[in-house]
């Protein structure tokens, strides 16, 4: 599909917390022979060295800083996994706590803080063959791409696919309380600039009922159009 046509595409997928867009996202990019940057864990890697530093109720100046002196890089391990690195150290598992999950919203909003990392993601997406998933791809990352998706669900259904993800790595929280925590972070992720908004060329996915097969299934076909 690749190679064979050697046009390589550069393909956003957004949508709010817990739609699946990282899971979705990797497979479509593994499917492809193409890259997968998860534009999340590396503001979720920001949340982690600003909780490290008593920064996560830092001011916006504070926390912009920190992020100018901060290297986030992701990087495919042998095992075609992609791994976090946070100033050199692995961070794949450590970002995915619930102490990162409270916080990252709020570290993720200094608008100077954002324009590095949109640089940084985009040098990232350069090289086209890019599956990059976030919440403001299609609208500030990569307003060029050649396939948007916005993916979503309903909130109950995020709710429930979040809370069987975190029964099996061993964390009990109740339903309500995840549904809580999802329904805060979308709120908060929609104040930034561009973050969450559909733009009118994104083709709208509601994944409700879906399963993750179908939606991969989906987009791929989307993607062969675009060689067409
Ligand atoms: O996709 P995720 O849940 O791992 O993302 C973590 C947080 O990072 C999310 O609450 C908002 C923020 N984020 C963002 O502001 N912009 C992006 N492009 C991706 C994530």
């Amino acid at each position: 599909l690749t190679e064979e046509s050697g046009h390589r595409l550069m393909i956003a997928v957004d949508g709010p917390a817990g739609a699946g867009k990282s899971t979705v996202a990797r497979i479509v990019a593994d499917r492809l022979g193409y890259l997968h940057i998860d534009t999340g864990a590396m503001y979720r890697a920001l949340a982690l060295k600003a909780l490290r530093s008593g920064l996560a109720d830092g001011d916006d100046q504070a926390l912009t800083a920190m992020a100018e002196q901060t290297a986030v890089r992701l990087q495919l391990t042998d095992g075609g996994k992609v791994a976090v690195s946070l100033d050199g150290e692995d961070v794949t598992d450590a970002i995915r706590g619930p102490d990162v999950t409270k916080v990252v919203s709020r570290v993720s909003s200094p608008s100077g803080l954002r324009r590095r990392m949109v640089q940084l993601q985009r040098e990232v997406a350069a090289a086209k063959g890019v599956v990059m998933d976030g919440r403001d791809i299609g609208s500030v990352v990569l307003p060029h791409a050649d396939l948007k998706f916005f993916i979503s669900a309903s909130l109950r259904e995020r709710a429930l696919r979040r809370h069987r993800e975190l029964e099996r790595a061993g964390f009990a929280h109740s339903l309500e309380e995840i549904e809580a925590e999802i329904a805060r972070r979308d709120e908060e992720d929609r104040k930034k600039e561009g973050s969450l908004v559909q733009v009118p060329d994104a083709v709208y996915i509601d994944t409700t009922g879906l399963t993750i097969e179908e939606v991969v299934s989906l987009i791929l076909s989307f993607c062969r159009r675009g060689f067409a």
